[in-house]
């Protein structure tokens, strides 16, 4: 792609010159905008990053141990990882509310990313003055104002808020003028696998926020099947590159239901799958009856703890992508 070939060369420069010979420390979600963000990076700078991979325990499946791969298999990027799940989890506990959830999240995380960061300064190479993020376009509007008003927060969005100043850092974010089709773009020209570099996004909060209510690793393992179970079926039918988003949810809903001849009394999943440009307006996507009848068959079957399935047809607005 020649715009994204000359964008790469132009982010390149642009890094060097505001880095310098400093050091960098790069948050990696998971998540297609920070991995493009931090090969960008290393490109420009080589080991003057360091990479730092929290593990809250809300990732999707394997999608922790993907990353790790994909950064130490292949392009060889400094990683730190951090299985911080236990953490995650108990501060959450009995915690229902959505912002209540995103803030503690958010906030463990930037604990917990600070330690780290703190560490890497001991290493003798000297301290971190620079922190990447993979922030978008949309994501630099969206923090003004989105669905709502121009005073009304729907969702308070983490990043990695409070850090840059607690820790005196300066932000390095080479994607800001991005729109995801152009990030997506250019991991491609930075040789990002495809299956990676076309990755649905993923929220921060993880698989927290599509358990509506309070969580528990239980749960968490529920939703991690049932979500798994559905993207394979959305891969298996050709359909995952047409999607921009599609999960599995959690309900804090049991119904009643009957398999063998025994009543079951268990958890309802909701399945979710919107179409969009840049995430800030949304369709549900329209399946084939049988593709969904199918993909709830295998859901129940398979996942102890489910024995009911709703499609989701809410577009946005008025619904948000997300549940909570
Ligand atoms: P909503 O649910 O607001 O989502 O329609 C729009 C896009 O943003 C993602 N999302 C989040 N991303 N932290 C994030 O990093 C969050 O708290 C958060 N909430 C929603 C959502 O997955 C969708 O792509």
């Amino acid at each position: 792609d020649w715009t994204m070939a000359a964008f790469r060369e132009e982010a390149i420069g642009r890094i060097r010159e505001q880095v310098g010979d400093g050091r960098v420390i790069c948050g990696l979600s998971g998540g297609v905008d920070s991995a493009v963000a931090a090969v960008l990076i290393h490109e420009a700078i080589g080991d003057q990053l360091t990479c730092i991979l929290v593990d809250h325990g809300l990732m999707r499946m394997n999608e922790a141990r993907e990353v790790v791969d994909l950064f130490r298999g292949h392009y060889n990027i400094p990683l730190i990882d951090v299985d911080a799940s236990d953490t995650f989890i108990s501060a959450l506990e009995g915690v229902s509310d959505p912002e209540r959830k995103r803030k503690i999240i958010g906030s463990l995380f930037i604990d917990v990313f600070q330690e780290e960061a703190g560490r890497i300064g001991t290493d003798g190479k000297g301290e971190p003055q620079f922190l990447a993020q993979g922030t978008l376009y949309p994501d630099v509007i969206e923090s003004v104002s989105f669905t709502g008003g121009p005073s009304v927060t729907i969702k308070s969005h983490h990043n990695v808020g409070g850090l840059p100043e607690r820790m005196n850092l300066k932000l390095v974010e080479p994607l800001r003028e991005l729109f995801k089709d152009e990030v997506r773009a250019l991991g491609r020209e930075l040789g990002l696998p495809d299956a990676f570099v076309g990755r649905h996004p993923f929220p921060g909060p993880g698989l927290a926020i599509r358990c509506p209510g309070g969580i528990t690793r239980e749960k968490l393992e529920i939703l991690r099947k049932a979500d798994a179970i559905y993207l394979d079926e959305i891969r298996k039918a050709g359909l995952y590159d047409a999607i921009w988003q599609a999960f599995a949810v959690l309900l804090p809903v049991q119904t009643v239901g009957v398999m063998g001849d025994g009543r079951t009394y268990d958890f309802v999943c909701a399945l979710r799958a919107v179409t969009s440009v840049d995430g800030m307006t949304a369709d549900f996507f329209h399946y084939d009856m049988d593709f969904l009848g199918a993909a709830a068959t295998r859901i129940i079957n398979e996942v102890k703890g489910i024995n009911r399935v709703v499609y989701d047809v809410t577009s946005k607005p008025p619904g948000t992508i997300e549940w909570e």
